[in-house]
């Protein structure tokens, strides 16, 4: 029985940080079913300290969303924990989320505190969470710059506090792959209590990794991976939702792992997020991006009318994009251009193909993409012109 590999989705939280624009609490509400119906394990919709409209959309969310779990985020202190733990109250199965910094840079610079000091407060803070609900997550902020000595030493004693998940973010995207699963294997091996809770990573995006550093880590025993839809988040953004879960539903035979997502469902989430968040999806993102299915180059495009998976590694379908697309450019060839009007319900008869392709090419190679309605226009062209 391969495992399951927890899906934390964190749109509504760290995606919401990084817009020009905070969402309102409808739209919120809106994304929190999209999400949802993606059927994630747990979704994280705010910071309800943070202002009163957070704490409110928090509040609705917990009353009105079912399905996942529905989780906070709570600095480890005593009045964050407080607002989190009372904005859940209306959840069938809520979570507080609480973090503190642990690598040396944070404690000097930004905390100033020992990391014996920090560990204090997390131990305070989870124990206060768990007056709300025993699930509890605790992150370790800059773990990925964290000595492995010390995050063993907070995490043994967030785990004996009551902390059922433990998150270990790459908070600022800078360890490589092989460097995150290196930091799971070791606190799998050094710390005593770690199968009382499962692991989990967070990885954004700074340098290109997140995606191959939450799956690394998952390779290395990690159990949740904490991402968002479309990538949204902070600077360069978080893991995206989209692309660790067609990683693990194509790759299941390789990686041995599997995730509950409703993969045809991806396609309206991330339209849904782009529009209401206001933040367009590039076109050649993998998954999700407008190319993402979108053949141009000839050989391709014969090859895919031949047998879809000659180029395309999963339907578009899989992911709730109605069809591949294939870009009639001067790359593409007659069997295509045959292919396409067939679709639009033209006959071999209908047309001449050697004057057709001649004027498709030129007319490729003046506009680059040849439409339905520029076929159309050279076939009647084309008849007229045969006829003076
Ligand atoms: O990136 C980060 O470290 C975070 C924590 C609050 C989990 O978002
Ligand atoms: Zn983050």
């Amino acid at each position: 029985m391969q495992d399951k590999v927890w899906i934390f989705d964190t749109t509504l939280r760290d995606g919401e940080q990084a817009l020009k624009a905070s969402l309102t609490e409808d739209d919120k509400l809106q994304l929190a079913h999209a999400i949802s119906r993606l059927n994630v394990d747990v979704m994280e919709v705010g910071f309800p300290v943070s202002s009163p409209a957070d704490f409110r959309a928090v509040q609705r969310i917990a009353n009105e969303v079912q399905g996942p779990i529905i989780c906070g985020l709570a600095r480890a202190v005593s009045k964050d924990i407080e607002a989190c733990g009372e904005a859940l109250k209306g959840a069938q199965r809520a979570r507080i989320h609480t973090f503190i910094a642990t690598s040396p840079l944070h404690l000097e610079h930004k905390l100033r505190m020992t990391l014996a000091e920090a560990t204090d407060m997390a131990v305070q803070a989870i124990s206060q969470a768990r007056q709300y609900t025993n699930d509890v997550e605790f992150s370790c902020e800059d773990a990925g710059r964290t000595p492995h000595d010390d995050l063993c030493y907070v995490v043994e004693r967030a785990i004996a506090a009551g902390a059922s998940t433990i998150n270990l973010p790459d908070t600022v995207g800078y360890v490589t792959p092989d460097e995150y699963a290196a930091m799971i294997r070791y606190l799998k091996v050094h710390v005593s209590n770690i199968d009382q809770a499962r692991l989990s990573v967070h990885c954004h995006n700074d340098l290109g990794l997140a995606v191959a550093n939450s799956i690394a880590a998952v390779q290395a025993g990690a159990r949740q991976i904490e991402c968002t839809i479309n990538g949204i988040g902070e600077r360069a953004g978080n893991c995206s939702l989209e692309e660790v879960a067609m990683i693990m539903k194509m790759r299941q035979d390789h990686l041995q792992v599997h995730s509950d997502i409703r993969s045809e469902e991806i396609y309206r989430a991330s339209r849904q997020v782009a529009k209401i968040c206001n933040m367009p999806v590039q076109p050649n993102k993998a998954i999700v991006g407008e190319n993402a299915f979108a053949h141009s180059s000839g050989i391709h495009q014969d090859g895919v009318l031949k047998a879809q998976n000659t180029y395309e590694i999963m339907s578009p379908e899989s992911v709730g994009v109605p069809n591949n697309q294939l870009n009639m450019t001067s790359r593409s060839g007659r069997h295509v251009i045959e292919h396409r009007l067939s679709e639009l319900g033209y006959q071999g008869g209908d047309y001449d193909m050697d004057s057709l392709y001649a004027s498709f090419l030129e007319l490729a190679d003046q506009k680059g993409t040849v439409y339905d309605y520029d076929l159309e226009a050279i076939i009647y062209f084309n008849q007229i012109t045969d006829k003076d």
